[in-house]
């Protein structure tokens, strides 16, 4: 049996080294060794990792990739490729790698080759693809589709977003003229806005659950329906058929709901919301870059899995990017990680990793159900780099929160188009990325600040990051990228002894939320149930919608 994490031998080693390092500064470190980039940098493929702007020296590195090791780290990487159930709490095993193996493999589950079945989706989902892009897709009036509205939520909304806006210059000609949309607020208001401006005869929409039950999107997917039917008087049968598809791993709740089975795709329950863009969730991915290009994406994050699943540890990307976080987190007490791309494209990046890395990382029970007494995910959030320096980046020059950050951004860009402005304009992103990272770290040390300077215009420095460059992006270095942070995040989850693959903690609030319904609706003054506040803040909506009403 494995020692409990604190007491394992290289946690002790890594505490010591912890008490001079809480004392070093990043420019000490860069001073003792000038070669740092040479020493904590990597490379895989099209994508550079610089960990030298953290605070490790090759003793601390060390001693984290032996806490992997004693972790077992490498057995645990085994048992999620070869599909153990390493989702223990729900019986079953997280395969989002199955999704990228190519068609001449296979993997064998309860007595299936799995990989047939994802191909096979796959051959559908390129079907509709070309159905759609070559015009022969049509509505209920006979027109063809030029609009799709994606409505899905987490895991079912926040990766197809974010590729499609990632990827969006790789759009084939035949899928330039389609306008795609995605729709996730359970309130309705995206829908609303753009129920306005939609034309019926020319929308699809794309249902996207993996459950089918999730009250926001089947709320968003019950407006939509009726939206159609005041639309037109064609019968609710040829809406249904000619304007839905539902991609969903439950095919009886889809039939129920009124989807073709034709019009079903299928996703498995082996595979985590959080990391479904790579199924059939990501039809809309697809629909944007067209297929050729979202097989090169599920080729560069497959390049990925291989490398995670094979490469020395020294060299792996994901454990390197996981272990030097953990020893910020927990030896450094870091808590806060912002992700910072320098890229307009990867606008949705920080969201997605939002859910990836919390919903996936944000527990405080060890998988014997005991207690954990040391901290694990930090709380994430970021924005497109540049934007961010206008926002929230005083407080990480100045302010009292130690926080540890993520650059991302590419090398080439607008190379193609010959518009020099454009070249200019990448050139002002990456210089801005290179004097933030350099001014996190080194603060006053990197500038010519006289002894006489106040406070208030002083830089502490000394706020760790990690550098990460792809060459350009394109469908393969994105994969590459995600699934780079979804083996980090599982390679934590290791470490910590916890479940990565459920979330039991958004369970309650949807239930608690049904509950409640019956008093929004009734004016109902039977709340003895709730608390004080709750019932407050009921009394005063009812009042407000009594008041308008008179
Ligand atoms: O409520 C959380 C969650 O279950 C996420 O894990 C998931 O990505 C999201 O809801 C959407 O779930 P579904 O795809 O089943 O609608």
């Amino acid at each position: 049996m494995k020692p409990s994490l604190k007491d394992s031998i290289s946690w002790k080693k890594l505490v010591e080294l912890a008490k001079t390092a809480k004392r070093s500064h990043l420019s000490d470190l860069f001073k003792q060794n000038p070669d740092r980039f040479d020493c904590f940098s990597f490379r895989h493929k099209e994508l550079l990792l610089d960990l030298s702007k953290h605070r490790v020296d090759t003793e601390v590195l060390h001693h984290l990739l032996e806490l992997a090791t004693e972790r077992q780290l490498p057995e645990m990487i085994e048992s999620l490729f070869q599909g153990d159930k390493v989702n223990s709490s729900e019986n079953r095993p997280a395969l989002h790698t199955a999704l990228r193996l190519p068609a001449t493999q296979e993997l064998w589950l309860d007595g299936e080759n799995i990989v047939e079945g994802v191909h096979h989706n796959l051959s559908r989902t390129k079907r509709l693809v070309d159905e759609i892009h070559s015009g022969q897709w049509r509505g209920f009036s006979g027109e063809p589709i030029d609009t799709i509205v994606h409505i899905g939520v987490g895991g079912s909304d926040l990766g197809p977003m974010m590729a499609c806006r990632a990827l969006a210059e790789h759009a084939p000609e035949q899928a330039r003229g389609l306008d795609i949309h995605f729709v996730s607020s359970m309130d309705g208001s995206q829908l609303a806005k753009e129920l306005r401006q939609l034309s019926p005869e020319r929308t699809l929409f794309i249902i996207a659950s993996k459950s089918f039950s999730t009250i926001d999107t089947m709320a968003n997917a019950a407006t939509a329906r009726a939206w159609l039917e005041h639309s037109t008087s064609a019968p609710i049968e040829t809406l249904l058929n000619r304007h839905f598809i539902g991609v969903s791993a439950t095919p009886d709740r889809m039939s129920r709901w009124g989807i073709k089975p034709d019009h079903q795709l299928e996703m498995w329950t082996w595979v985590g919301g959080r990391y479904s863009m790579w199924s059939t969730i990501g039809l809309p991915i697809a629909l944007k870059i067209g297929f050729e290009n979202f097989t090169r994406l599920l080729d560069g994050a497959h390049t990925m899995d291989k490398h995670f699943r094979h490469a020395d540890i020294n060299k792996n990307l994901p454990i390197l990017l996981a272990m030097v976080e953990i020893w910020n987190i927990n030896f450094l007490n870091i808590n806060a990680h912002a992700i910072l791309p320098y890229d307009g494209r990867l606008k949705h990046l920080p969201a997605y990793l939002e859910q990836l890395q919390m919903e996936s990382n944000g527990k405080s029970t060890t998988q014997l159900d005991e207690k954990v007494d040391y901290h694990t995910c930090p709380v994430l959030w970021g924005d497109v780099g540049p934007n961010a320096q206008h926002a929230f980046y005083q407080l990480l020059h100045q302010g009292t929160e130690p926080v540890m950050c993520d650059f991302i951004v590419s090398a080439r860009r607008y190379t193609r188009s010959k518009n020099s402005a454009l070249d200019h304009q990448h050139n002002l992103s990456i210089a801005n990325f290179l004097a933030q990272s350099r001014l996190l770290a080194f603060g006053n040390n990197a500038l010519n600040t006289a002894h006489n300077t106040p406070n208030y215009k002083r830089y502490d420095g000394n706020q760790p990051s990690s550098s990460i460059i792809l060459d350009e992006l394109t469908p393969e270095s994105f994969g590459q990228l995600i699934a780079l942070y979804e083996h980090k995040v599982f390679t934590q989850a290791v470490i910590w002894d916890i479940n990565p693959f459920d979330q039991w903690g958004v369970e309650q609030g949807k239930v608690m939320a049904t509950d409640l319904m019956p008093s929004l609706i009734e004016d109902s003054e039977n709340l003895q149930d709730v608390d004080s506040s709750t019932s407050g803040l009921i009394k005063a909506i009812q009042w407000s919608r009594r008041e308008h009403s008179r």
